[in-house]
């Protein structure tokens, strides 16, 4: 185990607060028609909380996915990850930008397709907002109810508490707290929510997550790269990259030696504030050979665990 996954383990991952706000997710999700579930557009399935999915599955209500930051995510892998939510029973999927009201107008009309029984005064239609701390679901809240009712932040969970509001005579929407789940089932959807900044800065490593970025961005977006810190990528692996950030960038440690750490944090800034160019961690292949490979490694473990003679 990493030294980044000790301190994620090590962690109150599950906090009481976040205990609370499942257990008032699962009673507002009764009493609602259609879940809208924010994700991140350049990480839509790290970024899926399973826990949505298992409430919704319970109660078996249909969900809009609301891919939003798409302003910030590959154009050309959000159209992928749309056409394979879509294909999906009980999912319609969508790219916003939230900071762009005027893209997110259509949202309680897509939600109204997915619950056309819930339509007039006595029946409005009851959508809730779900998802993960930090993909925007304050900003979306926002952009919907047209006024400042949530507070907006980069520091995850800022949401606390349940809040419904009018959208017009038949529509209610009700917000909920950013919910996180107990335990990140694979390692590479930790890195990625920890360089989008789903998780906490008390609860990453940025070194690591900096590595594995470049890693990612070498083997997908090289060029981004190159373009932004002015030096040729071929060859090099993450940590060189990030080397490189530093030497450019002229982070320098008290004996003259590159500080990894200044250079890690700027350069998750700089993906962060979308400086490397629209760019997704993710896309429905890059999952599925992920998947695949996770699940040829849990077989190898089984057989390693069920061939080992008994010690005793
Ligand atoms: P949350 O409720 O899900 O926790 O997320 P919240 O709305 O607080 O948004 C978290 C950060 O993401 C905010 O950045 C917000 O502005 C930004 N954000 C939300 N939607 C979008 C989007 O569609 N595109 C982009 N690029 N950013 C988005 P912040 O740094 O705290 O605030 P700000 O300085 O950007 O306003």
């Amino acid at each position: 185990m990493t030294a980044f996954f000790e301190i994620l383990m090590s962690i109150q991952w599950f906090p009481g607060h976040m205990t609370s706000a499942r257990r008032n997710a699962a009673e507002t999700m009764a009493v609602t028609d259609v879940v809208i579930e924010v994700v991140d557009a350049r990480l839509p399935e790290a970024s899926t909380n399973p826990l949505v999915h298992e409430l919704r599955r319970q109660r078996q209500r249909p969900c809009l996915k609301v891919l939003n930051k798409s302003d910030l995510a590959d154009p050309v892998a959000t159209r992928e990850w749309i056409a394979w939510y879509d294909r999906q029973p009980g999912i319609r999927a969508v790219a916003v930008s939230s900071k762009n009201a005027g893209e997110v107008a259509c949202l309680p009309g897509l939600c109204q397709g997915l619950a056309t029984h819930r339509n007039d005064n006595a029946k409005p239609l009851r959508m809730m907002i779900m998802g993960i701390p930090n993909v925007g679901k304050s900003t979306l809240m926002n952009a919907l109810v047209k006024r400042k009712i949530a507070k907006v932040g980069d520091e995850p969970a800022v949401t606390k508490s349940q809040q419904s509001h009018s959208l017009g005579a038949r529509r209610w929407i009700t917000d909920t707290p950013g919910l996180m789940w107990p335990k990140i089932e694979y390692d590479s959807d930790g890195y990625m929510l920890a360089a989008s900044h789903a998780i906490g800065r008390n609860a990453i490593i940025d070194e690591e997550v900096a590595v594995f970025l470049a890693d990612l961005l070498l083997a997908r977006y090289p060029e981004r790269l190159a373009e932004r810190y002015g030096f040729a990528v071929e060859g090099l692996d993450g940590v060189a990259v990030v080397e490189g950030v530093a030497r450019r960038r002229a982070l320098r440690g008290r004996g003259g030696e590159p500080d990894l750490e200044k250079a890690s944090q700027a350069f998750l800034q700089d993906y962060r504030d979308g400086k490397l160019g629209r760019i997704s961690l993710e896309t429905p292949e890059t999952r599925q050979a992920m998947l695949s490979r996770a699940d040829a490694a849990r077989k190898v473990t089984e057989q390693t665990v069920i061939g080992t003679p008994n010690q005793d």
